[in-house]
């Protein structure tokens, strides 16, 4: 019974792209919450089917520093993700109450299927139910924001966003002459 749900978002991001200009007032994005947690997310009653261990979510966090930390950060606070608050809606920080007030079955849910029309994707065919099981204890037990830096890619990109206004000259002819080749 997928199809009524799909409607929700659908009718969900209609509402929501009419009133871009001022944006949703305070008591809107309430309903478009509450509508999410009650009617949209799938799984409510579906038990995490793995204990939580700290090694089911030393897993979870592998897999999600893998996939997820491109927009979630490696701590799922965002850190280091600089368009994070500019995404429409803004990714979710995942320590939040909102995000915690998921039961297991939700989240997982989230994860498998994505929300549309919102930036985040499902993974479904990507990763298998043991790992989004993991990832769900993972999200659980986040560690402390900013524990532990920043996702590579953007650090790259500021160094280099450095290299190019800072007042290093020989730099410069350094690269032309020798254009550095970079591994990601
Ligand atoms: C391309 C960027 C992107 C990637 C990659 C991504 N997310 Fe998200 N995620 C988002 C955005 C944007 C939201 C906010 C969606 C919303 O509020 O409707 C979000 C929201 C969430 C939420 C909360 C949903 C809610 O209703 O508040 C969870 C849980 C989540 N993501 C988990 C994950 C996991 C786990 C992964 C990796 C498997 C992942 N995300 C990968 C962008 C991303």
């Amino acid at each position: 019974m997928r199809f009524p749900h799909a409607l929700a978002v659908l009718a969900i991001g209609a509402a929501m792209s009419g009133c871009k200009a001022t944006g949703p007032s305070k008591a809107e994005n309430t309903v478009v919450t509450e509508a999410k947690h009650e009617v949209t997310i799938g799984g409510k009653d579906v038990k995490n089917p793995i204990a939580y261990t700290p090694a089911a979510a030393k897993e979870g966090g592998e897999h999600f520093q893998h996939h997820c930390q491109i927009c979630h950060g490696l701590d799922g606070q965002n850190t280091g993700v600089p368009f994070a608050a500019k995404m429409d809606p803004p990714v979710a920080d995942l320590s939040s109450k909102d995000v915690q007030d998921y039961p297991d079955g939700q989240l997982k849910w989230i994860i498998e299927n994505g929300i549309k029309p919102s930036g985040m994707p499902g993974w479904k065919g990507i990763l298998d139910d043991e790992e989004m099981w993991n990832m769900v204890h993972y999200i659980r037990h986040l560690p402390a924001k900013g524990s532990l830096g920043e996702p590579a890619i953007y650090k790259e990109e500021a160094e280099e966003h450095e290299h190019m206004h800072g007042a290093a000259h020989e730099h410069h002819e350094h690269k032309e002459t020798k254009p550095h080749t970079h591994k990601h």
